[in-house]
């Protein structure tokens, strides 16, 4: 077992989280004000925008105004999702401090979600990445489907790892492997990733679960052990992929922390301060929580205390 000593977690709530909220367009000043929040309570680097097509995902039309709108800290990261180069460009304008491209391990998604092929996805990156050099702009790399894809079904690790190394070959800095629709198990997961370890520096990889089938906490502490040590979280649990139908969200930003406080792990992110965060967007949006550590707190069930494990106060009774 090698945990690591410190976990950089990605929220990714402004953007996975929120793209996939049916019902009314969100306020930008409720995706700014979330923003700033995550930044308050020690998330160092916030997923906070998306430049797609507004036809394709129209939660995200306003990405120009919500970075305009933020506050910014010193120290964090305020990345966004760039498809292509007319993505990139806006982002760019918007002043992004990093940004994000993404394909999958799987054909089938990668036309669902961007309208081409891997291959042709991978021939847009490169003028992206390119371009994204010469402005100093870091570049992460998104591979999708990567325990399992709705419309391909299994998804072998060998074709994870061909796709992340075509990535970090064309200059991604760190390939975050998804789990889109919460089908993988702990065993599954530290496959594909020893699979992936094999081509690209175990320290450029990171883990983004979604928790569909609630095996998402069990695949971190697996890929954990394993040493990865960067996880993409959403506070609350929010969101989803429009393009993977009954996809929830990714695992929540409290589950992840309160998991890593009990391994002694660090990440400079303070929990009660995500809670409130967590409990406040739920409210913003009308929708029930879907982290179990914010329903816990909430409730103020606390951890026994040695108190209450000394029964002998009841007779033995319990
Ligand atoms: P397309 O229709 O093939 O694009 O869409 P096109 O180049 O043919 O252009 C069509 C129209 O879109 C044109 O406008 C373009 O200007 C416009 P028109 O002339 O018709 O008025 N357009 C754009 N507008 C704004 N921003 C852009 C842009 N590009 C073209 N960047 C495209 C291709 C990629 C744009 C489209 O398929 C799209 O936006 N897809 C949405 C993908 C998406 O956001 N998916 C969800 C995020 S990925 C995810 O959640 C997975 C992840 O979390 C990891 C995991 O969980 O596995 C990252
Ligand atoms: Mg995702």
């Amino acid at each position: 077992m090698t945990f690591p000593t410190h976990v950089r977690l990605v929220d990714v709530s402004p953007r996975d989280g929120l793209q996939n909220e049916s019902g009314p367009v969100i306020a930008t000043a409720i995706k700014v004000e979330l923003i700033e929040r995550l930044a308050a309570c020690g998330l160092k680097h916030i997923e906070a925008a998306s430049f797609v097509s507004p036809k394709w995902v129209p939660q995200m039309a306003d990405s120009s105004k919500v970075m305009a709108g933020i506050h910014r800290q010193q120290g964090v990261i305020y990345s966004a999702l760039t498809p292509n180069m007319k993505g990139f460009e806006a982002a760019l304008a918007a002043g992004v401090s990093e940004v994000a491209v993404f394909t999958a391990a799987s054909d089938a998604f990668v036309q669902k979600n961007i309208n081409c092929s891997i291959q042709e996805s991978i021939q847009r990156f490169i003028p992206l990445i390119e371009k994204a050099k010469q402005h100093g702009i870091p570049v992460r790399g998104y591979v999708s489907t990567a325990l399992g894809c709705p419309y391909a079904g299994e998804i072998s690790p060998a074709q994870v790892a061909a796709v992340s190394r075509d990535l970090y070959q064309l200059g991604c800095y760190e390939i975050s492997l998804g789990d889109t629709i919460g089908v993988g198990t702990p065993l599954k997961a530290k496959r594909m990733l020893e699979a992936v370890a094999r081509e690209i520096p175990m320290n450029a990889l990171a883990a983004h679960f979604h928790d569909t089938y609630g095996q998402a906490l069990a695949n971190l502490y697996a890929v954990l052990e394993e040493g990865i040590s960067v996880v993409d979280t959403s506070v609350a649990g929010l969101g989803g992929c429009p393009y993977a139908q009954g996809a929830s969200g990714n695992v929540a930003t409290e589950d992840v922390l309160y998991l890593l406080e009990g391994l002694d792990i660090e990440t400079g992110v303070n929990l009660h301060k995500l809670v409130e965060t967590s409990d406040w967007i739920c409210t913003q949006l009308g929708r029930q929580n879907g982290a179990r550590v914010t329903q816990a707190m909430r409730h103020e069930i606390t951890k026994p205390t040695t108190l209450d494990l000394d029964n002998s106060h009841n007779g033995g009774n319990i």
